[in-house]
């Protein structure tokens, strides 16, 4: 076990092991040995509770199978004690954890074993429709996932599926003919027109039609005048990536144009679809790849593009943030993609569904006079409010407050935007990290300068061991994260990091320490605290401040 790796897999792998040795291989896994978290510390560190669950299928005493296991346990890393009817309790040793304080005070980030290549499709906004709330939401949440697989060790290729092509583009196309190019500089309003024309109006409605068609047959002007309307809603997206710090590349749904009708074909050659009232559809929960008039669908150019990404760019594993509302798109598009051979029968695809924004009311999000909030309001309005307490951070507060506080709920649940609370200087709040951060950071960058030197890191008080166990976590919490995709369990992490190191400042002095160890011991807790914070800061994507 690396210093700053992680026990708890470590630890997983080896009672599997002793589990297969002692009672057969088909006991040898990982969830079997139900290796978790000690949920006290008087269990220790990490504990295994396989043996109860096991009695009966292995017609021995749980007692026995947990002293059976303990045997095989390595024990220069772990102290291990069987306790109780059969629990096994495992307690990190005092110089397992001096080398992980350290590491981490080095910068060091527990890599995965297992690297791959990973697709994370994330915030596709829709060329001339609004960016909305639900796509901060995809953007926030998909790029603190994207940030912590990466800096694991996977090779992350973050695609933004942006809704360029489709049936609105002919609404958009056949309006831009009757209107001067100016007046598309309001996109939104500029569509909203154009739907306005297509609802009530017959000639225009044909006229959109046959653009759709000019347009997919690659007809060169009404390509250009394509061109430069999705030109102008890039500007207004990359405002807000540029606000947000986000990195992103595009691929929108247009460049998987070329593959659909053989995707189409090839399903039907595999007699996956069939022709239904002249549409081609997928029966079962039916999903329709071809509509009658011959256009294809938004389901269709996600199974191209999940060809795309495995075949092409070679990815294992594709993940796709979007509203839970979603949900049965993507079960459909994997069931198909697989059933028809289109990705590789291991692809691991998954969806990351996430819950409504809401106002504070618990209702739509909206302004007071009823209107959708525009993203740019929305985070103006964020910067000015923390600008009124702290003008030379409102940009690093605004923004990492309105990032923060999405990501620390459960993304599944619905999320109430308000920006007193994510303002708030108490609780699990980015307010809170940020200066949490430039507290500690600021006591470990005065104890450089002072006379600390290099000694033996010795654990003497609780606080100093409690707060090394729980920066020793950050491998398993990582490694949560990337399994389950929820970043709120890397806040809940940082925020019980901070209150964990204030219980230890406050009863254990470092400039004041007893003697040079001492000392040493304590601001290498110090520096990896701050060195933590940073590094699970930077995964969710918010940008610290120095001093504060
Ligand atoms: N453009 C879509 C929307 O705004 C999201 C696209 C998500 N990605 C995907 N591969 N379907 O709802």
């Amino acid at each position: 076990l690396a210093p700053g790796g992680d026990a708890r897999e470590f630890l997983s792998e080896r009672v599997a092991a002793a589990l297969g040795d002692e009672f057969g291989s088909e006991f040898a896994s990982r969830s079997v040995a139900a290796v978790t978290v000690a949920t006290k510390s008087e269990f220790g560190d990490y504990q295994c509770n396989a043996a109860l669950g096991l009695a009966k299928r292995v017609g021995c005493k749980p007692r026995d199978i947990a002293s059976r296991v303990a045997a095989r346990l390595p024990t220069d890393v772990f102290g291990i004690e069987v306790a109780g009817p059969g629990f096994i309790n495992v307690r990190l040793t005092d110089d397992f954890l001096a080398q992980t304080v350290s590491a981490l005070a080095g910068g060091a980030v527990p890599q995965t074993q297992t690297p791959q290549r990973i697709v994370v499709d994330y915030s596709s906004p829709n060329i001339a429709k609004e960016m909305h709330v639900g796509h901060l939401r995809s953007t926030v949440v998909g790029d603190a996932i994207a940030n912590c697989l990466e800096l694991r060790g996977h090779d992350v290729v973050r695609q933004n599926h942006v809704g360029d092509w489709g049936t609105q583009f002919g609404m958009l196309l056949a309006h831009v003919e009757d209107e001067e190019w100016e007046s598309v500089s309001d996109l939104v309003g500029f569509y909203r027109e154009a739907k306005r024309r297509f609802d009530s109006d017959d000639e225009f409605k044909s006229r959109a039609r046959e653009k759709v068609v000019r347009l997919q047959a690659g007809d060169v002007e009404t390509r250009g005048a394509w061109e430069r309307i999705c030109a102008l809603s890039r500007i207004e997206f990359d405002e807000i990536y540029a606000r947000l710090g986000i990195r992103i590349e595009e691929r929108g749904e247009s460049t998987y144009q070329s593959m659909l009708r053989g995707v189409v074909r090839s399903l039907r050659d595999k007699g996956i679809a069939v022709e239904s009232d002249g549409a081609i559809i997928v029966p079962g929960d039916p999903l329709i790849i071809q509509k009658s008039d011959g256009g294809f669908n938004y389901a269709t150019t996600d199974l191209a593009a999940a060809a795309y990404r495995t075949r092409r760019l070679n990815a294992t594993r594709l993940l796709y943030v979007t509203d839970a509302g979603q949900a049965r798109h993507f079960k459909e598009v994997f069931r198909v993609a697989k059933e028809a051979g289109l990705v590789p029968p291991n692809t691991e695809l998954e969806h990351v569904p996430f819950g409504l924004v809401q106002g504070e009311d618990g209702k739509k999000f909206k302004t007071r006079s009823g209107e959708t909030v525009r993203l740019k309001d929305l985070l103006d309005e964020a910067e000015a409010r923390a600008a009124e307490r702290n003008p030379d951070a409102a940009r690093e507060i605004g923004i990492g407050a309105v990032k923060y506080a999405d990501l620390s709920l459960n993304r599944e649940s619905n999320y109430k935007f308000s920006f007193d609370k994510m303002l708030s200087l108490t609780g699990n709040t980015a307010p809170y990290m940020l200066y949490s951060y430039a507290r500690i950071n600021g006591i470990q960058s005065k104890l450089l300068d002072d006379d600390v030197v290099r000694g033996d890191f010795r654990i003497t008080e609780p606080e100093e061991r409690n707060l090394a166990r729980l920066l020793a976590r950050l491998a398993p919490t990582l490694a949560d994260l990337e399994s389950d995709l929820r970043p709120n369990i890397l806040c809940d992490f940082l925020f019980d990091l901070s209150q964990t190191f204030n219980r230890f400042y406050e009863v254990c002095p470092v400039a004041q320490a007893d003697d040079a160890d001492q000392k040493f011991t304590r601001a290498t807790l110090c520096a990896a605290t701050a060195s933590v914070l940073k590094t699970g800061l930077d995964i969710l994507g918010i940008q610290t401040v120095d001093r504060l």
